[in-house]
């Protein structure tokens, strides 16, 4: 078992090239099985969950192989179309692959996917857009067998909500699907962006990704292509997170500062600078942060679920309070009590967090429960006085490339033991 070592007050300085991102790598991971051939995908992360996905390309007879970061996959073998239990428990994200699965083989067995730590995550809108589009699924002792006896058919779906993960499925199901799809309150993140063009670099019809209505005109071959992953706005998020609670200066360069859109500004509350050269940007924090005052979370272009963790970590250590609300998932305050230990001083009612800043933090032992959780210890660990020690480093790696050395290469005193 790994252990993260952190010596907190160090100052952090230098430039950061950003990952790619991993919500971007495992859907267009998923989408590569529509192509038949070699797909190269640049800014690929190594990280545990792409390491996942390519367990499952790899068991249904695809090829996948690493050159630094750029993967390449080649899915011309593929053969089968089932996806075993321990394969699905893996990850959440598995669940992505069934859309692809339908539209290649026009079947699909598989379990339901990992129990996850964020509380219930159903997937009641996946299963219903694709029995809208055709699909018959049979659910029994948590399986689903999943066909098309007809043909896989555009529809047109509205869904309650915008799930990232359902829009994925539908927009990928309905790449080869015969006719129009349309989905109505589709979800808007980046992620979705880049996953319409890598299908239409791949020679699929995908027209509006990025707004709420996204159609979807199905063709009957998808090619092999060429994509580079976008950076990943939740690393940055993270990491301009550590240089605040440290009172540094960190410089990105491939970053897009559109998709930080509902982040910057929370910065700039807490007194941070930011400045931007073209896709260059750099943040500077003050000495002492001020306390943002609210953190809402909610489907982008709203404030990212996945920086809440992270963010918490630097409101813990501002002068004032700030009161975050958690939108998106019933259970993901799991960092609050190891935050807790580490001095900050932090009260959660249901889905509301009120945080009210200390001078620092102590260092301790902590643990880590999720993947943004464990990010927020380690960013709180860089604030601590004393030495930290982080347990729950595989959480982290489902999501950071090699953390440890990056957060060293700007000046952090942290290993991996
Ligand atoms: C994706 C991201 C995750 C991020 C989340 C929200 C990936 C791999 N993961 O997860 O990092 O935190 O978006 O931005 O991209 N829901 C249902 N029924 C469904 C599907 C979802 O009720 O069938 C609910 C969920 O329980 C949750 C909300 O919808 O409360 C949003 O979930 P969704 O957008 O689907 O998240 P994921 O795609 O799982």
């Amino acid at each position: 078992m790994s252990v993260y070592v952190v010596e907190g007050g160090r100052r952090l300085s230098g430039e950061v090239r950003l990952q790619g991102s991993k919500n971007s790598a495992l859907p267009i991971l998923a989408a590569t099985l529509l192509c038949r051939g070699e797909c190269v995908l640049y800014n690929c992360p190594q990280l545990s969950d792409v390491e996942a996905s390519l367990m499952i390309l790899r068991y249904i007879g695809c090829t996948a192989r690493r050159e630094g970061d750029t993967l390449i996959v080649d899915t011309s073998g593929a053969d089968r179309c089932d996806i075993p239990p321990e394969l699905m428990h893996r990850m959440r994200s598995s669940i992505i692959f069934l859309g692809a699965m339908i539209a290649r083989f026009d079947r699909a067995r598989m379990t339901f996917p990992g129990g996850c730590e964020l509380g219930p995550r159903p997937i009641d809108l996946h299963l219903s857009a694709l029995r809208t589009m055709g699909v018959e699924i049979g659910e029994e002792h948590g399986e689903l067998d999943c066909s098309v006896t007809e043909s896989l058919r555009g529809a047109h779906i509205v869904l309650p909500l915008p799930s990232v993960g359902a829009t994925e499925n539908i927009m990928i199901a309905a790449a080869r699907a015969r006719g129009t799809t349309i989905i109505t309150n589709a979800a808007r993140e980046p992620e979705i962006c880049d996953l319409a063009d890598f299908l239409n670099a791949c020679g699929a019809d995908v027209r509006g990704a990025g707004e709420s209505t996204v159609v979807i005109e199905g063709v009957d071959r998808l090619h092999p292509a060429a994509h580079a992953i976008i950076p990943d706005r939740i690393v940055a998020a993270t990491l301009m997170s550590a240089a605040a609670v440290t009172g540094s200066t960190i410089r990105f360069q491939n970053i897009v500062p559109a998709h930080l859109g509902a982040v910057l500004p929370v910065f700039r509350d807490s007194g941070c600078e930011i400045e931007r050269h073209g896709d260059s940007l750099a943040v500077s924090a003050p000495a002492r942060l001020k306390a943002p005052r609210l953190v809402r979370t909610a489907p982008y272009p709203g404030f990212p679920t996945d920086a809440q963790a992270p963010l918490m970590s630097m409101a813990a250590v501002a002068d004032g309070m700030t009161v975050f609300v958690e939108n998106m998932f019933l259970s993901r305050y799991g960092h609050v009590g190891e935050l807790c230990r580490l001095g900050a001083n932090i009260r959660v009612e249901g889905k509301v967090a009120v945080v009210d800043g200390v001078r620092r933090l102590l260092s301790a032992r902590v643990r880590a429960c999720d993947l943004r959780g464990a990010a927020a210890l380690v960013v709180a660990a860089l604030n601590a006085k004393g030495t930290s020690m982080i347990e729950g480093v595989e959480y982290l790696e489902r999501g950071y490339e090699s953390f440890e050395l990056v957060l060293s290469a700007l000046g952090a005193d942290m290993k991996k033991i």
